[in-house]
């Protein structure tokens, strides 16, 4: 049976935290380092991306304190709680030094911040040299392709339900050329788009989403 036909028989879908994390590995790399997962929510990705980079530790960062605290119970049933810590605060204004961190992911979180340039402002003062960013959206390029079209299906027909200014910003929020334009905004020195952002389910790229990939070149 192959991936795709792996359909699950509650309805549920299948994880994508993990596809999500082998891609930011592969771009973001998996040395050693500490790692902050911005908008973390219950901490699904930066989890995921510890148990795919052992020598890692991960800063989980949201504006909820309720969030982190599941995020945190959720560290210690998979045993990577002494490798976690969790800092209440927005994306606009990280408590943390400048230069202090070596790799940046956000996931799901971006479309939310009041002041998304500020918030990428701030990404590129706490990465360290070397470093690297994902801030977007997806599933991962490896997440079962029928499960990925459920799941665009399932996300267009709750947003539809809120009415169309809802539905254009959602797809105002996810397409390239407004990462491109905030991005500007921001005045990141190098950074790149990649991926398309909210395709019909029935696109065969729909799901991989749309992410802003930064890298601060050592100087
Ligand atoms: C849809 S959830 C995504 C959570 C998680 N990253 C995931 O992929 O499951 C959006 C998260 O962004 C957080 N958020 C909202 N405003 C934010 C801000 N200004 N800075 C950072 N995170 C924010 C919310 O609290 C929420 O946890």
């Amino acid at each position: 049976m192959g991936a795709d036909d792996q359909k699950t028989e509650s309805g549920q879908l299948p994880d994508y935290y993990p596809t999500v994390a082998r891609d930011v590995t592969a771009f973001c790399g998996s040395r050693p380092g500490v790692w902050l997962d911005l908008g973390s929510g219950a901490g699904g990705l930066g989890l995921a991306i510890l148990e795919r980079a052992p020598g890692c530790t991960m800063a989980l960062v949201d504006p909820s304190a309720e969030a982190l605290s599941k995020a945190l119970a959720s560290a210690d049933r998979r045993g990577l709680r002494r490798r976690t810590v969790a800092i209440v605060s927005p994306a606009e204004r990280l408590p943390l030094p400048d230069e202090s961190v070596d790799t940046v992911v956000s996931r799901g979180s971006f479309y939310f911040w009041p002041d998304r340039a500020q918030g990428l402002r701030e990404v590129w003062r706490i990465l360290r040299p070397d470093g690297r960013a994902m801030i977007g959206g997806g599933l991962g390029r490896e997440y079962p392709q029928w499960a990925r079209r459920e799941f665009i299906r399932r996300r267009r027909e709750s947003v539809a339900a809120k009415g169309p200014e809802a539905e254009r910003r959602f797809a105002e929020a996810r397409k390239p050329e407004t990462f491109d334009r905030l991005a500007v905004e921001a005045e990141l020195p190098s950074f790149e788009v990649v991926g398309e952002g909210g395709l019909g389910p029935e696109h065969p790229n729909a799901g991989i989403g749309v992410w802003l990939r930064i890298r601060k070149e050592n100087p």
